[in-house]
């Protein structure tokens, strides 16, 4: 169901956050590394190169987005997984996961147990996007519900999946980790080049995946099209650009 080149358009954008989060990690001499939804690898690649003595592990539920990362030959063993069967081997110094628990309604659960796993000294680092009451979204949502689609996507499209800031700092405290959390509302400056609205194309590699998988063909194209004139009305173009806001929110958890 993840399409690797559908989510790869605006690839500078979406990356941007993970450098952020990574940036925040202290570990120096990892002993093993694990990218949870490590999704195509370009990213997990950065972390091989950080630390070139570390044992580094992605994994993905998806079979398609791990032959993308195998196919890219860097220095990173491969799985396809579920990351909720995961659970941290005693070595695990870093664990990196980013744009993924949103996907994972039960992650707050995990978060408390991997915490607890974790060995001392290890660094836990997470971001999800918290961009779910914006207007893209909650036209979607709108879209959803109304009639003539309530009946196969109505449910399919999430409320808000994920905590704030405060939230998962509070769980993971908890949970006996240190932490440093923050949101960051990035500006992605889309440019407005083609036929299709640039939100559009942005939500099609991500939240619009489900909706299209669960609608035929004329329906989808008819969702499309609605979707698109109500994201052009609240994202308008100016100057050859969309401004398209986008709040993230991050975690990093050190274990004492
Ligand atoms: C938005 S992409 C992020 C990929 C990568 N981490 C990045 O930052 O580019 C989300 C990824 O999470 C993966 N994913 C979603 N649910 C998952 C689960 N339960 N277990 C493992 N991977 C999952 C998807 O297959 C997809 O590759």
């Amino acid at each position: 169901m993840w399409d690797p080149a559908v989510y790869h358009r605006f690839g500078n954008e979406r990356s941007r956050p993970f450098h952020d989060l990574v940036a925040r990690i202290g570990a120096e001499k990892p002993r093993a590394v694990t990218d949870l939804g490590c999704g195509s690898g370009e990213l997990t690649a950065g972390l091989a190169e950080r630390w070139p003595a570390a044992r580094i592990t992605g994994l993905d539920s998806s079979p398609e987005m791990i032959a993308k990362a195998r196919a890219l030959a860097t220095p990173v063993e491969y799985a396809v997984a579920d990351v909720r069967d995961w659970q941290p081997a005693p070595d695990t110094d870093v664990v990196v996961t980013n744009a993924v628990l949103q996907w994972v309604p039960e992650h707050r659960t995990l978060l408390d147990r991997w915490i607890r796993a974790l060995p001392a000294g290890a660094w836990f680092a997470m971001q999800v996007p918290g961009n779910f009451g914006a207007p893209s979204h909650r036209a979607l949502r709108a879209l959803a519900r109304s009639d003539g689609y309530a009946d196969t996507v109505g449910e399919i499209v999430r409320e808000a999946p994920v905590d704030d800031a405060a939230g998962y700092a509070a769980l993971l405290v908890a949970a006996g980790a240190a932490v440093d959390a923050w949101e960051t509302t990035y500006v992605h400056l889309l440019p407005d080049s083609g036929p299709e609205h640039p939100v559009l194309r942005w939500l099609e590699g991500t939240a619009l995946r489900p909706v299209k998988a669960a609608l035929a063909e004329p329906a989808w194209r008819g969702f499309r099209a609605a979707l698109g004139a109500t994201l052009a009305a609240e994202y308008p173009a100016r100057n050859g650009y969309v401004a398209f806001p986008f709040r993230r929110i991050f975690a990093v958890a050190t274990i004492a």
